[in-house]
């Protein structure tokens, strides 16, 4: 099938060929998508594909991305592609998370439960597979901690060096130790997630390093897979609401694109809306809706959030993500630090548990309950995009009573769990437990 990158600014007719190294549109800026020819394809054919590949154990039909490849045709030679069994991420319904949002019912797809444990994975091996066809010898990306990490297991498999560049003393420790442990280069630079993107596009251009970050427009194309694998998990079943938090927002794009070739093909009939979920601190597409979404964005300078997965003020995929926004009918939301915290130890109560970025998806669902803009009925799924042990740091403390946001102030630890420290004396330990029976 044909595949070519667009430029996605509708008033720049621009057109490249899929082996273009290109991340923005030479003549415009505008951001670049891949598209394909989509015609041929059959809706009952194509699920029925889908399903077949499920009985295989062909390690692309076992991939929860590459099981799906009819809708990333990018790839022309196979032998590029490099898996480690990513996507397969379980859809759980969560009803005491529903009843503290206020709905009858959520559903979580929990992309925490991918090989390096985010949603990252599911784009980086669609990313890793174009360096490798380009010839790339080197791959970089900037990042809050979970791009690198997932770049540096899929380098590693891919025998491609990792370059990763991280804002110094600002990502959590479980994602830096795991860029480490998978051998990538490792610079930590005294400069914010969005300094250190603009730096690194710089190098990356001069130096003939492939770039990684999420404008790579077949990181987008793997990430699709995401929505279509939920769908697909819920026999295509469309909800009514799909909540997931924003950063750089190319998760938004990504999964919006996914959601639109769907409804073209006739997989689905109708598109969910979807809710995106800023934290307070680094909230500029936020800012952008309230103040009509048709201007241009205003930059957050010095975005904080303890949840700095998503601590992002300068979003470089923002004009896709407020296309996708748009045509869903969809909405931006914000949450403070407080919000954050207790809907993670809510999702945790639910024996699921999720990095605090993902958490924002909870928190957001419960505002826009309260607001009425999703209605307590509704059929919602939250999107936790990361795995609970990405920031054991920020757990502990939250249990403990001892989480601060990032200007001082102490959190309530509203479902705080404190562990008990008691002498090895079972008498004392057995009148404790009977006390708390
Ligand atoms: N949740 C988690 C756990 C993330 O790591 C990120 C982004 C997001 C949500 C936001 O997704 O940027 O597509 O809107 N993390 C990036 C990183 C920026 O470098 O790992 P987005």
């Amino acid at each position: 099938m044909s595949a070519e990158l667009v430029c996605f600014n509708p008033e720049c007719p621009e057109r490249f060929p899929v082996d273009a190294v290109l991340y923005n549109c030479p003549q415009c800026g505008g951001l670049l998508e891949a598209r394909y020819d989509f015609a041929p394809l059959k809706p009952a054919e194509l699920t029925a594909t889908w399903d077949s590949r499920r009985l295989s154990r062909e390690p692309l039909d076992v991939s929860g991305v590459w099981r799906y490849r009819d809708l990333i045709p990018f790839v022309t030679d196979e032998a590029h592609i490099v898996t480690l069994q990513e996507g397969n991420t379980p859809l759980l319904d969560a009803p005491q998370a529903a009843s503290y949002a206020g709905l009858d019912r959520i559903q979580f797809k929990h992309q925490g439960y991918n090989p390096s444990g985010s949603f990252k994975d599911n784009g980086m091996t669609a990313g890793v597979a174009q360096a490798r066809a380009l010839g790339m010898k080197r791959v970089a990306c900037v990042s809050t901690g979970n791009t690198s990490a997932s770049m540096a297991a899929y380098a590693a498999v891919g025998d491609l060096q990792a370059v990763i560049f991280l804002p110094h003393g600002k990502i959590a420790y479980g994602k830096l130790a795991q860029a480490l442990e998978y051998g990538a280069l490792t610079i930590q630079v005294e400069a914010n997630f969005d300094q250190i993107l603009a730096l690194v596009r710089r190098l990356a251009e001069d130096l003939g390093i492939y770039l990684l970050n999420s404008i790579n427009p077949f990181r987008i194309e793997g990430q699709k897979t995401i929505v279509i694998e939920m769908l697909d998990q819920r026999n295509w079943q469309v909800p009514d609401w799909i909540v997931l938090p924003g950063g750089n927002l190319g998760n938004v794009s990504a999964l919006g694109k996914g959601l639109r070739e769907l409804k073209q093909i006739g997989v689905i009939d109708r598109l969910p809306k979807i809710a995106v979920v800023q934290a307070e601190g680094s909230a500029p597409f936020h800012h952008l809706f309230e103040s009509g979404p048709d201007g241009t964005i205003k930059n957050v300078d010095n975005p904080e959030t303890l949840a700095t997965a998503i601590r992002i003020g300068a979003p470089v995929s923002w004009e896709k993500a407020r296309y996708e926004i748009q045509t869903s009918g969809g909405v931006v939301e914000s949450v403070s630090e407080q919000e954050i915290a207790d809907a993670k130890a809510v999702i945790g109560r639910s024996g699921i548990g999720c990095e605090p970025a993902s958490a924002a998806s909870l928190a957001g669902a419960k505002k826009l309950r309260a607001k009425g803009v999703i209605p307590a009925d509704a059929d919602v799924v939250g999107i936790l995009t990361g795995h609970l042990l990405k920031d054991p740091d920020y757990v502990y403390q939250y249990h403990t009573g001892e989480l601060k946001t990032p200007a001082g102030d102490k959190l309530e630890s509203t479902f705080g769990n404190q562990p008990v420290v008691m002498p090895n004396d079972p008498a004392k330990i057995a009148e404790f437990l009977t006390s708390c029976e």
